[in-house]
């Protein structure tokens, strides 16, 4: 264990990196394109009124123009929904890498969409574009961390799901700043700033052919051993890749027991059921965390606060954002998953109160607002030091090639479902602290530790844990967890 955990360490090779790089610009077009609606607000209001203008020559509603601005900014919602969902229609047919390279298709089509939609004076063009644009995410969300979990060596595979967070926080910061009104946000520009997701997608299709495609996926998809024993040794730079191979395989011989895994039978199967449950839990714990409701928030506290332009200080929290993802990667192997997402949550609880608190009593004492924005700021860097990355990339290590892409999909739709799920008032964080709350005893009792132990390994441990309850009819979390300390000890050599 100990020299595996120092071989891996010494095989993170260039090869590597590049094809983690290239597969985060998926991770990019996910961040890019969930915050690049929020600053040209006000200018697509004005396209919508004036193209329904033109075209029903009269003055439209203002509930018309309401709704067909809440549809173009949802509808991408919808189409992340039905694309995460549809991740298993491809991964298994054309393999993983083939499968990001295909898709870059849809986020050509979307952005031609929306990057002409204002040339052709077309509302439809918008909103389709959109939701093609969300379908494209929705694929992204399941192909991206799946690719970057089945190339890793075990040891980084947390490190390196980490950067699948980091590449969306990215794509968030740079949407923020490409909508300042002097870069791309302005009456003329706006449609470059939609269109642009299409220079990233022909990047990533000039780069995804040089990258491989996943050894896992070689191996127990297409049984092409020694391709996928190659295609190791290049990406680990070690020559030594008996072990995995064999791990691999023994996965093989299980799967080819039984048959390939539809999102119906993941539902069924008893041994299933509890990582699925973490799966999901884990990613609605992201998204009821209330950050989507602190980044829409954060602006009107910062203006409060006597920010002159809150939009910079929005800005700001991105920054912050970005750095704590950076410290997430850096952690995630050291502190191990269950650990990180408990002092994330319990984080993000505290600030939670604190933001309440402070937000009501922000008119008796003038200091509050700092308190506020203290707790805003530091509310988001516990979100990036858990609940923000963890939950992309642990669904791929609970499961094995066999359900996988189901299980990927079931999460990936759970966690796009609940995005809908906005900004009501300041005692909201108070719903939010008792989310927070609940969603940290979960993890403390359910969610075992992945960090440093392989598919098989953890996968195994699941179903030992079925049998257990059949014989003694109730389930424990506790004997998954009371693994943990030997494989850790060895782990942190
Ligand atoms: C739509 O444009 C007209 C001018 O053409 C303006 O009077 C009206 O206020 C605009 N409506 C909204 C909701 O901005």
């Amino acid at each position: 264990m100990m020299h595996r955990y120092l071989c891996s360490l010494a095989s993170v090779t260039g090869r590597l990196i590049f094809a983690i790089t290239i597969a985060t610009i998926g991770s990019f077009q996910f961040g890019y394109n969930t915050g690049v609606i929020n600053a040209p607000e006000a200018i697509i209001r004005d396209f919508l009124n004036y193209t329904l203008e033109e075209r029903l020559e009269d003055l439209p509603s203002d509930v018309l123009l309401t709704s067909l601005w809440s549809l173009s900014v949802a509808i991408f919602s919808i189409g992340g929904m039905i694309g995460s969902f549809s991740v298993g229609l491809f991964v298994n047919r054309f393999g993983r890498r083939n499968s990001m390279l295909i898709v870059n298709l849809l986020a050509i089509a979307g952005g031609c969409l929306m990057g002409f939609c204002k040339i052709a004076e077309s509302v439809e063009m918008l909103i389709l574009g959109r939701l093609v644009i969300g379908l494209f995410c929705g694929l992204c969300t399941g192909f991206v961390p799946m690719y970057i979990g089945e190339i890793s060596p075990t040891a980084l595979r947390g490190a390196f799901g980490t950067l699948n967070q980091l590449g969306i926080v990215i794509g968030i910061l740079v949407a923020q700043i490409f909508g300042l009104e002097f870069i791309l946000g302005s009456d003329d520009l706006w449609p470059l700033l939609l269109g642009f997701t299409i220079i990233p997608a022909i990047l990533q299709s000039i780069a995804l052919p040089f990258c491989p495609e996943s050894p896992r996926f070689l191996l127990i998809n297409r049984k092409e051993e020694e391709n996928a024993k190659k295609t190791l040794q290049q990406l680990w730079g070690t020559l030594d890749v008996t072990q995995d191979i064999l791990e691999m395989k023994e996965e093989s011989a299980r799967m080819s027991q039984e048959k390939p895994v539809t999102i119906l039978e993941l539902f069924r199967a008893p041994n299933y059921q509890q990582p699925l449950l973490i799966s999901i839990v884990l990613q609605l714990s992201q998204q009821f965390s209330g950050i989507n409701a602190v980044f829409y928030y954060s602006t009107g506290i910062f203006s409060d606060a006597g920010v002159e332009e809150p939009i910079y200080a929005t800005i700001g929290a991105g920054v912050v954002n970005t750095i704590f993802t950076v410290v997430s990667v850096f952690l995630v192997e050291r502190a191990g998953r269950r650990t990180l997402h408990l002092i994330g949550l319990g984080g993000m609880a505290f600030c939670s109160v604190l933001m309440t608190m402070s937000l009501l009593l922000k008119d008796d004492y003038d200091w509050m607002k700092f308190v506020c924005i203290l707790a805003i700021l530091v509310f988001v860097a516990f979100f990036e030091i858990g609940p923000g990355p963890i939950p992309w990339f642990i669904v791929a290590e609970l499961f094995s090639q066999g359900p996988r892409p189901a299980a990927v999909a079931v999460a990936g739709c759970s966690n796009w479902t609940s995005n809908f799920l906005y900004y009501l008032g300041p005692y909201v964080f108070i719903i939010f602290t008792v989310f927070l709350i609940s969603f940290l005893i979960f993890t403390f009792f359910k969610v075992p530790e992945t960090r440093g132990r392989t598919f098989e390994d953890i996968t195994r441990a699941f179903e030992g844990q079925v049998q257990e309850a059949n014989r003694s009819g109730k389930t424990s979390a506790v004997e998954m967890n009371s693994i943990q300390p030997v494989k850790q000890s060895t782990a942190n050599v």
